[in-house]
């Protein structure tokens, strides 16, 4: 039985969190693996709608075991408030799982994101404030707090006196804030500690012996592709492994267990924050994708920035992260226009690019070159087989799918659970 990754193929977006909640009644475990509640997945289950930050989208299946696996920073008051949301709606939360070797994000961490973008001024990231660079900057730097120094009063006091012996300065003598006292921080993070002690266990261990037992364990990624620290648009990423290999480093499942990479990829291309974007839209047809798609951040609510479908990034995913099935979602925001343009390939400076340039500069200088393929005007919402779809719209996913190097084995034509067009089955 498999272990499976569902990742994201462009900026972020793309409807990961209803591509988990559809697998979700087959599956045994969902496992967050990266990033934090800079994540934003939106469920809609019949007439309830679910906005999921810091946990996996998995939470609402009653058979799976959520786990938050050790790629993770965790606000641990974020964690609390999200379980008692979702419980005072009647979904049972008792079965999650937190990895011991989760970070956690202090206070002083989401004081420093905000400052430095605030300092880095025209040179933003356009960050969500929640702390996460600052939680990752200190786990490579090796002075972060881990889930498990929180049910160690002395240890943790240690990390914390050793983390604000740097950070302190950081927030005083180059930002010009008030530093906070260790005891104050080691007051907060004890806070967490009886509540959170419960859910903690080596979700690596628990993982592996699931696998051994045949069952089915589903790797759910926060951000995508090209916000990846490595293989994304640095320096206008998040700080964290999204890509498929990132799975296995987040979770603890080694490379030779994952059997599937599920990329979900929207008919049109989105991106929330700063850095390149080739197939954006300055004009109606942007604002237009934005209404109908309702491009609206989950996190922030900021106006999500919308292009054009691009091969080129599809392709890129599919290279990068080892796709074998694609999930195309929001085709139906694509009904009713005369003519899609598609990216297939980039100009820059007079030459083509077939493939991702690899320097940065050329990217942000990237100009898409179009292919126009026929639109449709019917309502495609109530589609349930891919033959519902009216003749071009299905020509559409048909060249999409031979351009982006994995075949399109859902596509997504409503919000809702329902209005889903299975082609190959998942699982
Ligand atoms: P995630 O971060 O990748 O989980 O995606 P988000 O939840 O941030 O954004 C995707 C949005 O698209 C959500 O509001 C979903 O309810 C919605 N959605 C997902 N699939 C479809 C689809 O096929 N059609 C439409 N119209 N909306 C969709
Ligand atoms: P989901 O999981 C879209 C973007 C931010 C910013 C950059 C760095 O819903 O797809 P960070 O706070 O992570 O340091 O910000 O990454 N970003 C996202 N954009 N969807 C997300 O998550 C994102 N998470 C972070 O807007 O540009
Ligand atoms: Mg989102």
């Amino acid at each position: 039985m498999p272990a499976i990754a569902i990742i994201g193929a462009q900026w972020g977006d793309e409807g990961k969190g209803k591509a988990t909640d559809l697998l979700g009644s087959r599956v045994d475990h969902v496992v967050k693996f990266n990033g934090g509640n800079n994540a934003g997945h939106t469920v809609v289950i019949e007439d309830e709608k679910y906005a999921l930050h810091l946990l996996p989208s998995g939470i609402l299946s009653p058979n799976v075991t959520p786990v938050i696996g050790n790629g993770v920073v965790i606000d641990v008051e974020v964690l609390f408030r999200e379980l008692d949301d979702l419980a005072a709606r009647g979904v049972d939360v008792s079965r999650l799982k937190v990895s011991a070797s989760a970070h956690v994000i202090p206070s002083y961490n989401k004081a420093v994101d905000k400052v430095t973008e605030r300092f880095l001024g025209s040179r933003r990231l356009g960050t969500t404030g929640r702390g996460i660079g600052p939680t990752y900057a200190d786990k490579m730097n090796r002075i972060g707090i881990r889930v498990q120094d929180l049910f160690d009063a002395s240890i943790l006091r240690q990390k914390v006196e050793g983390a604000l012996d740097l950070k302190g300065q950081v927030l005083t003598k180059i930002y010009n804030r008030r530093a906070p006292g260790v005891d104050e921080i080691v007051e907060e993070l004890l806070a967490y500690a009886d509540r959170l002690e419960p859910m903690v266990c080596d979700t690596g261990l628990l993982l592996n012996q699931a696998l051994d037992r045949d069952e089915v364990v589903l790797l759910e990624a926060g951000q995508a592709t090209l916000l990846d620290v490595d293989h994304g648009t640095y320096p206008f990423v998040t700080s964290s492994s999204c890509t498929s290999a990132g799975a296995c480093t987040g979770s603890g499942i080694p490379p030779r267990r994952l059997d599937q990479v599920i990329a979900i990829v929207k008919a049109y291309t989105t991106r929330v924050g700063e850095g390149p974007f080739p197939t954006e839209l300055f004009d109606d047809s942007g604002e237009h994708l934005r209404k109908t798609g309702a491009e609206y951040g989950t996190t922030t609510g900021r106006p999500r920035r919308c292009g054009w479908y691009d091969a080129v990034i599809a392709r890129y995913a599919a290279r990068v992260n080892g796709v074998t099935d694609f999930v195309l979602t929001k085709l139906d925001v694509l009904t009713g226009l005369e003519q899609v343009p598609v990216c297939v390939a980039y100009d820059v400076g007079g030459v083509r690019h077939d493939e991702m340039p690899v320097n940065q500069t050329d990217f942000h200088h990237a100009t898409p070159i179009y292919e126009y393929l026929p639109g449709w005007w019917e309502d495609i919402s109530e589609c349930r087989t891919f033959d519902d779809l009216p003749a071009n719209a299905q020509a559409y996913v048909e060249a999409v799918e031979a351009m982006s190097g994995a075949r399109i084995s859902v596509v997504g034509v409503g919000p809702s659970r329902a209005a889903t067009i299975v082609r190959h089955d998942l699982l």
